[in-house]
């Protein structure tokens, strides 16, 4: 009796194995996970220029992919390595006390230790990025929309757009749009400008729905950890907007601080189109809050 059980039993075991061998040779075929890893402490990188005469094509290029190939077989990874991205579950924001926080100018040197802080505290933010910083951070962009945030628009180089002939506004987010969507396969649909400056023409010319805050952070004259904590948590409304940098350590240092007041104050954290989740945002208006 036990004999010939056994022997089913050993039969049975030699068809798993050899089936868990076709499984693995396919797992291991795939390379996405630690090209995100690498870029996870982020190169330390120039900060974004918000100097109007920056010139974009002196930024430094990506090696990023370029020695992607020689990299070796990535070990497969036990399942509990990694925290699950938690599911973005769909929140009411008429029901609930939605704020969005939004950073912009990145990514850059700090936004790895960011989205590290985002993810422990399962927290979904929005970012608006410059595009000539896109080449610099591929594995932090991807990361982003892997990770449940929003990317947005912010400019190619951010410069006062209102000083800019209509066609050239145009070339800023157009080539920003592009470099997104190389990256993530998604392209933006929510615009904010630089400085807030806007006009009825570039209005036109971004045709995209313009996002500005309610709460102004000013995280990037201070540079204060501690005043960015008091501002981030006592400021922001109900279905607030709350403008950050994540280009500045001081503001990357509140973050974790004021994700905590904020949910002691019962907000719920949303990206902004999360925030207007329901309505139609009209390409060339302004929204500051919901
Ligand atoms: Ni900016």
């Amino acid at each position: 009796m036990v004999r010939g059980r056994s022997c089913v039993v050993f039969a049975l075991l030699g068809l798993m194995l050899a089936a868990g061998c076709g499984h693995s040779t396919t797992q291991r075929a795939e390379p996405s996970r630690t090209r995100d890893a690498g870029d996870r402490t982020g190169d330390p990188q120039p900060s974004a220029s918000t100097e109007p005469g920056h010139d974009p094509s002196t930024s430094p290029a990506s090696q990023e992919d370029e020695v992607a190939p020689q990299r070796p077989e990535p070990e497969p990874e036990p399942p509990t390595a990694e925290p699950p991205v938690p599911p973005s579950s769909r929140v009411d924001c008429s029901l609930r006390k939605c704020v969005a926080l939004t950073f912009d100018d990145g990514p850059g040197a700090y936004t790895g230790r960011l989205l590290d802080q985002l993810r422990a505290a399962h927290v979904h933010a929005t970012f608006f990025l410059l595009g000539q910083n896109v080449a610099g951070h591929r594995g932090l962009v991807r990361r982003m929309v892997e990770e449940g945030h929003e990317v947005g628009n912010h400019s190619w180089s951010h410069p006062d757009l209102t000083t800019l002939p209509s066609w050239e506004v145009r070339a800023q987010v157009r080539r920003t749009q592009q470099a997104v969507q190389d990256v993530t396969g998604v392209a933006p649909v929510l615009f904010r400008p630089p400085y807030g400056a806007v006009d009825g023409r570039v209005a036109d010319a971004v045709g995209m729905p313009l996002v500005l805050w309610s709460v102004d952070s000013l995280d990037w004259l201070h540079r204060d950890v501690r005043r960015n904590i008091i501002v981030g948590v006592r400021q922001p409304r109900r279905g607030g907007i709350v403008l950050f940098h994540d280009i500045h350590r001081p503001t990357v240092a509140a973050v974790p601080s004021v994700l905590e007041g904020l949910r002691e104050r019962g907000f719920t954290f949303v990206t902004v189109s999360e925030l207007f989740d329901g309505r139609t945002l009209t390409p060339g208006h302004r929204y500051a809050g919901r």
